[in-house]
């Protein structure tokens, strides 16, 4: 794609042939289903309303933030409480491939839910081309199951409607440059949430544990750009680790968890560079979620290791 202009001219004309009627469009916030849901919106109007998905999975402030930007581009929308069923399907769940495969199950049946309230049998969603390229197939090996692609039931009732299947993330974000997406360029933050960064076993009470440490790592890092003291990283955030580890709480003895901060370079994800970030960043850092998380987070690690042979999220 080289001219983002003429791609969402096609896109726009073939979502009109494509959705006769209603549609719903999954719309996570992210770039990706952002750009989806614009494209949606100009083809189609009122006949398309974005269906946003609070999954109890998503980081502190994420409700507000978004559907104030989904308010600010005029995109029609709803907001689906829905943690309740996401931590029944996850409850106790540690495999990450089992994971993904019950919050894509669990997606689908929401969306499924709010497509007969707004009386449409499709579902518009912004899966790109790295999506289904590692979710595997027939000939492909599976990197990883994406939860749009790999973790949808085969008994789905809605019809898929992909425009932007075949873009790269870069392309994705000069399309939303394009569109006049605010902070087009604003760190990924992958669909299945918070539940692919609680390493081991979901719970609430670690969902919650990660929330916090996250925010705090947010909070630094934009505050160590805004003062110069490091560039803008491509993400940057918390995992908590499935380990128990001992730590000291007064006079006592305790054993809690530990969480790892992962700050990386990238240009397109498919590479990254852990981020050399100085030491007194690092330790406010610590400092705060070992404070914030007090007796149950002890231990703060920093992950040194580049893409490859690592990933940019841990599991
Ligand atoms: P990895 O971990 O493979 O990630 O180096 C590459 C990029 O993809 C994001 N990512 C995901 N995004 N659903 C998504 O929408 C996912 O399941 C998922 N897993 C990883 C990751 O944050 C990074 O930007």
């Amino acid at each position: 794609m080289n001219d983002p202009g003429a791609f969402v001219e096609e896109a726009v004309r073939r979502l009109r042939d494509e959705v006769p009627g209603r549609t719903i469009v999954a719309a996570s916030g992210g770039i990706d289903s952002t750009v989806a849901a614009l494209l949606a919106h100009r083809a189609l109007g009122d006949r398309a309303k974005a269906i946003f998905v609070d999954t109890g999975l998503l980081r502190a402030g994420e409700v507000e933030l978004v559907s104030g930007f989904f308010r600010a581009s005029h995109l029609p929308f709803t907001v689906v409480p829905a943690a309740d069923a996401f931590f029944e399907a996850l409850d106790g769940v540690s495999d990450p491939e089992e994971k993904r495969r019950r919050i894509g199950t669990t997606f689908i049946r929401v969306f499924e839910s709010e497509a007969d309230k707004f009386g449409g049998d499709q579902l518009v969603q912004g899966t790109i081309a790295p999506d289904w390229i590692e979710s595997g197939g027939s000939l492909r090996d599976t990197i990883k199951t994406h939860h749009n692609v790999g973790g949808i039931p085969k008994d789905m009732r809605l019809t898929l409607v992909e425009p932007l299947r075949d873009l790269y993330k870069d392309e994705v974000r000069a399309v939303a440059r394009h569109l006049g997406v605010p902070d087009s360029d604003r760190q990924p933050f992958p669909g299945p949430g918070l539940a692919v960064r609680v390493s081991g076993p979901i719970s609430r009470e670690r969902v919650e544990r990660l929330r916090v440490a996250n925010a705090i790592v947010e909070e630094e890092v934009d505050r160590a750009v805004a003062a110069h003291e490091i560039a803008r990283p491509w993400q940057y955030f918390a995992v908590l680790l499935p380990v128990r580890t001992v730590g000291v709480l007064g006079d006592n003895r305790v054993h809690g968890e530990a969480v790892s901060v992962r700050i990386v370079e990238s240009i397109d994800a498919m590479t990254a560079t852990a981020m050399a970030v100085p030491r007194p960043v690092l330790s406010r850092i610590s400092e705060r979620i070992t404070r914030a998380l007090s007796g149950q987070v002890v231990r703060v690690l920093y992950d040194v290791t580049d893409k490859p042979p690592a990933t940019i999220e841990w599991e």
